[in-house]
């Protein structure tokens, strides 16, 4: 089977990895890849959102299966299009993206349907969002309808601050079109939980719970960025949280997107927060978190393809899907200054025993060597038996990996695992 992924980062990359396990796979292509993916796949410098040259490199590669990983083609409709050429695809269509393209809509969405999220109202004039956040409840938290590249949502600890976003979201469009209408909702509190889950529409099974840490420095100071690690399982996903979230959540959520007419098949993310009410809904997203999935396929043991197949093809319950019952924790390895200025152009070091341990994302080739070429450079992860060995092992990998700015958070997991002991 030839196969072709769409994307770039340290999540395509562990993809890709599990995707080459599958003793049916001849080949695989990544668009575009970077420098580290080069090691397992056939780069091809075709843009992410460029459909019409994704297309084209589908029919004349004959590929067999394609992967859209990444957020911005799936919401612009890639999977629709290769479709119409035949090419089956891991991913939502057009229809079903929408959850996670447009805010309002999903929004408007767990309202009809009773899914426990934040309080909100919509704008789609400016004016009125000022009126309105001149005298809403704050903290409060401003959204752009739109994808913004993951900085859409701009949570307000003063009113000056979400008189602020509303400007900059929609009158000086910071995020484009975007913009042109917002979410403004209300601030929730409590530990956060990613839930990837594979679903073909109708079946819907979640993987091992995660959680990201957005913030660049220890203790979550610091900027929010596109994610410095993740470990798995998350430590605030208790038994309850997910009994509450399995029944007011997940399911209600597959059976809904089937009920509009928009049944959702690949990996659908339930962003979570477990506040003092339960689980409630932070944002959906229409494909694998990064860097969640750099922890959450290393402890799956059945095989990915086969999964995503069975997704395609609507018959997920017949297919087994198992992960281990130990922990993972990907320490992100970013160049000093991310995710403002940084240099880049170093060399990384990667020790050939580590190699199946990192997933890298922004790095590329010259003249043979890897030289770094992003804010985030990779993710090494450590599996263990429990989720501290497993920290401790990620720790002792990324302490081996040299380049010249290397700078990372020395603190992924300490707080979950902490609250984990309290209780
Ligand atoms: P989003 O892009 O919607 O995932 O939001 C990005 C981040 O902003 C989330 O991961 C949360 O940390 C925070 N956030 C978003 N919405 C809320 C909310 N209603 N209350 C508190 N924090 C929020
Ligand atoms: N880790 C957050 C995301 O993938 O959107």
């Amino acid at each position: 089977m030839k196969i072709m992924v769409v994307g770039g980062g340290g999540r395509e990359h562990a993809i890709i990895k599990k995707l080459k396990l599958n003793p049916t796979v001849e080949k695989i292509f990544c668009l575009p890849g970077n420098g580290g993916i080069a090691e397992d796949a056939e780069c091809i410098a075709i843009g992410s959102t460029d459909i019409p040259a994704i297309v084209e490199f589908a029919k004349n590669a004959g590929i067999d299966y394609a992967v859209v990983a990444q957020d911005d083609p799936l919401i612009l409709g890639c999977v629709d299009e290769l479709n119409k050429i035949g090419v089956p695809c891991f991913g939502p269509d057009k229809k079903a993206a929408i959850i996670e393209g447009s805010k309002v809509f999903s929004k408007n969405f767990m309202k009809k349907y009773g899914i426990p999220t934040a309080e909100y109202e919509v704008f789609d004039d400016a004016e009125k969002a000022l009126e309105y956040v001149k005298s809403c409840k704050i903290p409060t938290v401003v959204k752009a309808d739109g994808p913004a590249l993951g900085k859409g949502a701009l949570v307000c600890m003063t009113r000056e601050e979400a008189v602020n976003a509303v400007k900059e979201i929609m009158e000086e469009k910071k995020f484009g079109a975007s913009g042109d209408k917002i979410v403004v909702e209300e601030f929730m509190t409590g530990p956060e939980v990613s839930v990837l889950s594979f679903t073909d529409g109708e079946t819907v099974v979640p993987m091992v719970s995660s959680t990201d840490h957005k913030r660049a420095h220890d203790g979550d100071e610091g900027l929010n960025t596109g994610g410095m690690g993740a470990v798995a399982p998350s430590p605030y996903y208790t038994k309850e949280a997910e009994k509450a979230a399995l029944e007011t959540i997940i399911y209600p959520t597959v059976k809904a997107m089937k009920a509009e007419g928009r049944p959702f098949k690949g990996c659908l993310y339930f962003g979570l927060m477990i506040t003092p009410d339960g689980p409630k809904v932070v944002e959906y997203n229409c494909r694998f978190g990064d860097p969640e999935t750099q922890v959450v396929l290393p402890l799956l043991e059945s095989d990915l393809l086969d999964i995503m197949l069975a997704t395609t093809n609507g018959n997920l319950g017949d297919v087994p899907i198992k992960f281990s019952d130990g922990g993972a924790c990907c320490v992100i390895l970013a160049s000093d200054g991310y995710p403002e200025k940084y240099e880049k152009g170093f060399e990384i070091t990667i020790p050939e025993d580590l190699k199946d341990k990192v997933y890298v994302a922004g790095a590329k080739l010259s003249d043979g060597k890897l030289l770094t070429n992003g804010g985030r450079v990779l993710g090494v992860v450590g599996t263990a038996e429990s989720l501290p060995e497993a920290v401790k092992t990620a720790y002792g990998c990324a302490e081996r990996i040299t380049f010249k700015n290397a700078y990372y958070r020395r603190d992924i997991g300490k707080k979950a695992l902490a609250a984990l002991k309290e209780r």
